[in-house]
């Protein structure tokens, strides 16, 4: 590295010892600087070299110090030198410390970038029980047979659980079904037939509603459950005939199970229908029929109740065990699975 000096600036062409002595320790002091800043690796340390060079007691004040010890001639030569340096140095210090800043920057930019092809951690998500599932489905169904959906209490009243339904008080009927009592004149609904008069007293034929909700009974085995599913469905509407009943269960149930379904016509009797039957299913996890579901004519005597003249109307009800026809579709062999929240069971049907 070439000195920092040379005569030229003086014209004299002779300089003193002081102002030699001063040239050649600024000549040493100068790249020691230069290589110091270029080497230092954080802030602390260009902090560190300023205070070494140009602090209050720093080498470079102290060469400026000695100025006074030099001709009028000389000093503002040697200071104008000295100046030059210091204004260097500061220059480097300030670049070196500008270079650190994006140093500085980078590596944090880099230690807290997000890997954005990383595999994200995916929330647990719920599904839907089978049962909702098979409801949905059995809501649609009819839905797209015309049926409205209605709904209507759990807690109903004796009046609408039975005897509307033709099961008076001493209707041995009455005690097919275990009752949970509620208050007075109430029950737990046993099925979902009430909301058939509910519907018909709301409103004049012609009619096509499906109810889908929980029933309670006083039951509970591999194939009964205390609290269970069930929907109801009715058509009123003049000269409705025994042949539209067959026909829209068909179609309901090969559009839930397939054309394939095998299925078994019974003559059965419920006090609420004349005639009655019911129907079963095949149930290939049991190797057996299962009964699901129970239908007929309306009893004109319910029409009554529900306002509407039997001379002039007619009309056939249905109600199906939703559990059991769960079971079927997906092959579960014991009913108790399907409330036990067990999740590794239920994650099976998640979809
Ligand atoms: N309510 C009956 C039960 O729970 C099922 C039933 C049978 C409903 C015949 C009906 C029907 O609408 O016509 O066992």
């Amino acid at each position: 590295m070439s000195d920092i000096f040379s005569g030229s600036d003086l014209q004299t062409g002779e300089y003193s010892e002081a102002l030699a002595s001063l040239i050649a320790d600024l000549n040493a002091v100068v790249p020691e600087a230069r290589k110091a800043i270029s080497a230092a690796a954080d802030r602390k340390a260009i902090e560190q070299l300023r205070v070494q060079f140009l602090g209050k007691k720093g080498r470079i004040t102290k060469l400026n110090q000695r100025l006074g010890k030099l001709s009028g001639e000389e000093r503002p030569v040697a200071g104008k030198l000295l100046n030059t340096q210091r204004t260097e140095i500061t220059a480097l210090l300030e670049k070196r410390t500008a270079e650190l800043e994006v140093r500085e920057l980078e590596s944090r930019i880099a230690e807290e970038a997000v890997d954005v092809t990383l595999p994200g951690i995916r929330p647990a998500r719920g599904g839907l029980h089978p049962v909702t599932r098979v409801t949905r489905e059995i809501e649609e169904i009819f839905r797209s047979m015309g049926f409205r959906l209605e709904s209507g209490p759990e807690v109903e009243t004796e009046w609408l659980n039975f005897d509307a339904l033709n099961m008076p008080e001493d209707h041995p009927a009455r005690d097919m079904q275990d009752t949970f009592y509620t208050e007075r004149g109430h029950v737990l609904r046993t099925h979902t037939s009430p909301t058939q008069l509910r519907s018909m007293l709301a409103a004049k034929p012609p009619l096509a509603v499906i109810t889908t909700g929980k029933v309670y009974r006083h039951d509970s085995d591999a194939t009964h459950s205390p609290m269970f599913h069930q929907m109801e469905g009715f058509l009123v509407d003049e000269a409705i005939s025994m042949g539209h009943l067959k026909g829209v269960l068909h179609e309901f149930l090969r559009a839930l199970y397939g054309p394939d379904v095998r299925t078994r016509f019974r003559p059965s009797f419920f006090p609420f229908t004349e005639p009655s039957a019911e129907v079963d299913i095949w149930f290939e996890a049991r190797g057996g029929w299962m009964e699901v579901l129970g239908c007929g004519m309306i009893h004109p005597a319910v029409l009554r109740n529900g306002g509407i003249d039997p001379e002039r109307y007619s009309g056939f009800a249905f109600g199906l065990g939703i559990d059991r026809m769960t079971c079927i579709k997906f092959g579960i062999p014991d009913l108790r699975l399907l409330f036990e929240n067990d999740l590794r069971f239920l994650r099976q049907f998640q979809g």
